[in-house]
């Protein structure tokens, strides 16, 4: 399934629907009046409608004009938008971005032949850098539909769905856990001398630097460029490995331990 010229409905024009939107708007993969966004209470949308994106609190209209349906409600909104959107459903292919529903859930609740997708974006899909992990019981062709939509907002990568959640942990929560290492090595900067800004600054440009040399180093290791900033006896292997006494990477995998047992809970 090509993009051009296919209709996309995005149901839930949250904070979600509408990161997709803006990107989907600024990667000029389809035309804006083939994009069709809902919500209950539509003010707030009106430069979107401006754009000559259809918005509309009507799901089921929404869904019958739609190739692709995008739902981005929150999970207790689910059996009201399936329930809205149900008779209107036939050919579409259905991408669910919502936490903790299973494919499997969503085929029983949707209808066995349907095909759906399941997408995992982060926060960083508003800057286009998201992580979005994809599961999927759709075909290949369509799988690659939803892949295309992401690409445009970030990486994507296909994951079994038994790992959703473990990439909801990784990818999702993983935006806050790079954040506080980001202002934690910002505060440490301040210590040694640097104001506010420029600790920041120096911080994040050298955490996406780090990020980058793996991103675009072909095959490049962790531990490989690490070796090549730490000279025998010198300052950064002192503080790396002070930082591994006091826990560094035991207190990271820990965490994500953690946040895997929660949301297994949730
Ligand atoms: N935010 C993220 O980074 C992120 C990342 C990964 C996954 N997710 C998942 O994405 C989903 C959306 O998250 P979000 O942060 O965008 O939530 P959100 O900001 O609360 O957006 C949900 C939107 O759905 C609309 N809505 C509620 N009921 C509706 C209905 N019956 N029909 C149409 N629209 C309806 C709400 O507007 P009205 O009240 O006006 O209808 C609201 O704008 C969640 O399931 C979340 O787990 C979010």
């Amino acid at each position: 399934m090509e993009l051009t010229n296919k209709n996309i409905t995005i149901i839930g024009a949250g904070n979600l629907g509408l990161a997709i939107t803006n990107g989907l708007l600024k990667s000029g993969l389809l035309k804006n009046n083939n994009l069709t966004i809902t919500k209950r209470k539509l003010d707030g949308l009106e430069e979107f409608a401006k754009q000559g994106i259809k918005i509309t609190s009507d799901n089921r209209e929404a869904a019958n004009q739609a190739d692709i349906i995008l739902l981005a409600v929150q999970p207790q909104q689910l059996d009201t938008v399936i329930s809205d959107i149900k008779n209107a459903l036939n050919q579409q292919l259905i991408i669910s971005t919502l936490t903790g529903v299973k494919l499997s859930v969503l085929q029983n609740k949707l209808g066995q032949n349907l095909q759906v997708v399941r997408a995992m974006p982060n926060t960083a899909l508003a800057v286009q850098q998201s992580m979005t992990c994809i599961s999927t019981l759709a075909s290949q062709k369509n799988t690659q539909v939803v892949e295309s939509i992401f690409e445009v907002l970030g990486k994507t990568i296909v994951i079994e769905d038994e790992l959703m959640q473990a990439a909801t942990v990784l990818g999702a929560s993983g935006i806050a856990f790079w954040l506080r290492l980001i202002r934690a090595t910002t505060q440490g900067g301040i210590q040694l001398g640097f104001d506010a800004p420029e600790a920041q600054k120096i911080a994040v440009q050298t955490c996406l630097g780090a990020a980058s040399l793996l991103q675009n180093g072909g095959n490049a290791h962790p531990e490989s460029e690490i070796d090549k900033v730490t000279t025998p006896k010198g300052c950064t292997i002192s503080g790396l490995n002070e930082m591994e006494h006091q826990g560094l990477s035991s207190a990271l995998i820990q965490g994500l331990v953690t946040s895997f047992k929660k949301i297994n809970e949730i």
